[in-house]
């Protein structure tokens, strides 16, 4: 795990299995079906990582030889919540990390003018004493992504319980969650070198949603 000394709320999950599948994933030349089996894979090891201090609390039971005071995750079951369209790949591998987690759906569409998100869809579970995972591939401009906790709070939802998953950040991006929403922790695969002037991630890997979905 790396840290940026110019943002305290990133960490960088630079496990070499990620990296390496990231960078197939970068490749122009990778199918659309190699691209979202690898999307899949990677959330799958982040949410690993990030998962480590969900908090715990012990349950009675009693094994065959014993009782004993087992160990179980606290609270309500997580929920994993993808802005779409990019989002949803992200949120196949944290549910076959997790699989009674529940799933909340953000729909943003970015107003042509404005270069603003607009929201169209909103639909989350319940909020009180559950984790929420945000996930979204490309952190590019960081409006969306700071829109979708501005979503989740105005839902409810306790700061200390959101965190932020993509695949790839762009520094502008990063700079803007760290602007908006500091005490939420953002977690990425790479921090890139910077947007270009059409809002892409460089060196980055093109647009997320049309490699995960054939729709070049
Ligand atoms: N969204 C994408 O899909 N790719 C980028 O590089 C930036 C935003």
């Amino acid at each position: 795990m790396a840290t940026d000394p110019r943002f305290p709320n990133l960490q960088i999950l630079d496990h070499p299995l990620i990296v390496h599948k990231l960078s197939h994933m970068r490749n122009k030349v990778t199918s659309t079906k190699t691209f979202r089996q690898l999307l899949k894979e990677i959330a799958l090891l982040m949410g690993y990582e990030i998962t480590r201090n969900m908090p715990m609390t012990t349950e009675q039971i009693e094994t065959p030889i014993c009782p004993m005071s087992a160990p179980v995750l606290e609270g309500k079951k997580a929920a994993i919540v993808p802005i779409l369209r990019a989002g949803l790949g992200m949120a196949d591998g944290l549910l076959e990390l997790m699989p009674a987690a529940r799933v909340g759906h953000i729909g943003m569409y970015r107003d042509p003018e404005t270069k603003r998100p607009v929201e169209y869809l909103r639909k989350l579970p319940s909020a009180g004493e559950r984790s929420f995972i945000l996930v979204d591939p490309m952190l590019a401009t960081g409006y969306s992504a700071a829109a979708g906790v501005d979503v989740l709070l105005d839902h409810g939802v306790e700061v200390d319980r959101i965190s932020f998953m993509a695949l790839v950040a762009a520094p502008e991006g990063v700079q803007v969650m760290l602007d908006k929403h500091p005490e939420i922790k953002v977690y990425v695969a790479g921090l890139d070198e910077k947007l270009n002037e059409k809002a892409y991630i460089v060196p980055g890997l093109g647009d997320a949603g049309d490699r995960l979905y054939g729709t070049l």
